[in-house]
């Protein structure tokens, strides 16, 4: 049997270059497009490690762009899209939203629709040829708004998204919705808590904490740091995508988190911790006058919150772990350290 041709976008950004060399190494029977116009977040260096891989190619463009769709479906005759390409930081997304709406929102539209045309006949009718394709769109938890201490997002939490970030999200996924309501598209979106891990934008959380740390330099944590996220280590969220794209029922969503709530200050506080073991100042900047700076936690400065920052986010990944038997292998402990480590080989030599 020939292999299948998928469509995967924006894997040269964090969650995907993950979740191509893994996908890779598990399924032989796959080849794979990474459609990426490589804005600032998109670097191919994330993918070195496959870009000779013969079942992986890469095209540089834009999921805005209906020609182009058009020619890499029929070219590659593609059976099978999996949709990680946005704009992701919502910061950037509260200083120009017009980029948000124009890639999550257009971009989804126009991706989703040329499947359809490609894939289908008319309304609930595939092409022979075509009947298992399934177009899986990956989300965010952030569509649901921000919690009160106590709930936790399933998949019937109404949306009530709050930044312009979110807000793009959450049109991207009502709109694939709509193509499976509408026309009969199989369609699968899994909405997913923060992610942490290798390969992650310098501009992030977790990445901005260890290079901040690593040249001394103040670690700027908005408004209390008690903003409270779920966090997920990425590889975990690859598993979760992987079953839903394979298993997962069609017209269905699936929330998927760690049960791993952490404030912000719990969050540069462990990485503080584990880098004053595995990088102690006193070791490693003897120039600097470490008398006063003891611990990477003296680096710890708040700066004005982020407008409308959402209070806390919170999954309850019930459905994915019961219907598809997923389960997170690492917590946040394990994970972390990992983390920690990958973004030390990165920057240590970068910082000093
Ligand atoms: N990072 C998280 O914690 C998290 C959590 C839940 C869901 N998600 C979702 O997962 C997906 C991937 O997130 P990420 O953190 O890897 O993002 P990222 O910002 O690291 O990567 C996004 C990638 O998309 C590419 N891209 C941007 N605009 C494009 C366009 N118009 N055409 C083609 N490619 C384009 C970029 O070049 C980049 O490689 C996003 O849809 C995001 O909303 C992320």
């Amino acid at each position: 049997m020939s292999n299948k041709n998928i469509l995967v976008t924006g894997c040269a950004g964090f969650i995907g270059s993950n979740f191509i060399p893994y996908f890779l190494n598990k399924y032989s029977n796959y080849n794979i497009v990474n459609l990426d116009l490589l804005t600032y977040a998109g670097n191919l260096e994330n993918l070195k490690e496959i870009e000779k891989n013969p079942r992986y190619k890469f095209i540089h463009g834009n999921i805005c762009n209906r020609e182009l769709l058009e020619f890499i479906f029929k070219e590659y005759n593609i059976c099978g899209v999996i949709h990680f390409a946005a704009e992701s930081h919502v910061d950037n997304s509260i200083i120009n939203p017009g980029i948000f709406v124009q890639t999550n929102v257009q971009g989804t539209y126009t991706l989703v629709d040329v499947a359809k045309n490609y894939w289908m006949i008319k309304p609930f009718c595939y092409k022979d040829e075509y009947k298992e394709a399934r177009f899986h769109h990956i989300s965010t938890d952030e569509v649901y708004g921000s919690l009160n201490e106590h709930d936790l997002f399933t998949e019937e939490t109404p949306y009530a998204p709050n930044s312009p970030y979110s807000a793009s999200k959450a049109s991207s996924d009502m709109i694939v919705r709509s193509y499976q309501k509408t026309f009969g598209l199989n369609t699968i979106i899994t909405n997913c808590s923060n992610n942490y891990g290798p390969k992650q934008h310098d501009e992030k959380l977790i990445p901005t904490i260890i290079r901040n740390a690593l040249s001394l330099k103040p670690i700027p944590i908005y408004g209390d740091g008690k903003n409270i996220r779920d966090w997920l280590y990425v590889m975990d969220h690859c598993r979760g995508i992987d079953l839903a794209y394979h298993n997962g029922s069609n017209g269905e969503t699936y929330n998927i988190g760690g049960e791993n709530e952490r404030t912000n200050l719990q969050i540069v506080d462990i990485i503080c911790a584990i880098l004053d073991i595995q990088y102690p100042i006193k070791d490693n900047f003897p120039q600097n006058n470490c008398k006063k700076i003891a611990s990477y936690k003296n680096l710890i400065t708040f700066v004005e919150d982020r407008a409308g920052h959402d209070r806390r986010y919170a999954i309850d990944a019930t459905k994915i772990k019961t219907k598809l038997g997923w389960m997170a292998s690492e917590n946040f402990e394990t994970g972390i350290v990992k983390t920690v480590e990958w973004y030390l080989l990165k920057y240590r030599n970068d910082c000093l």
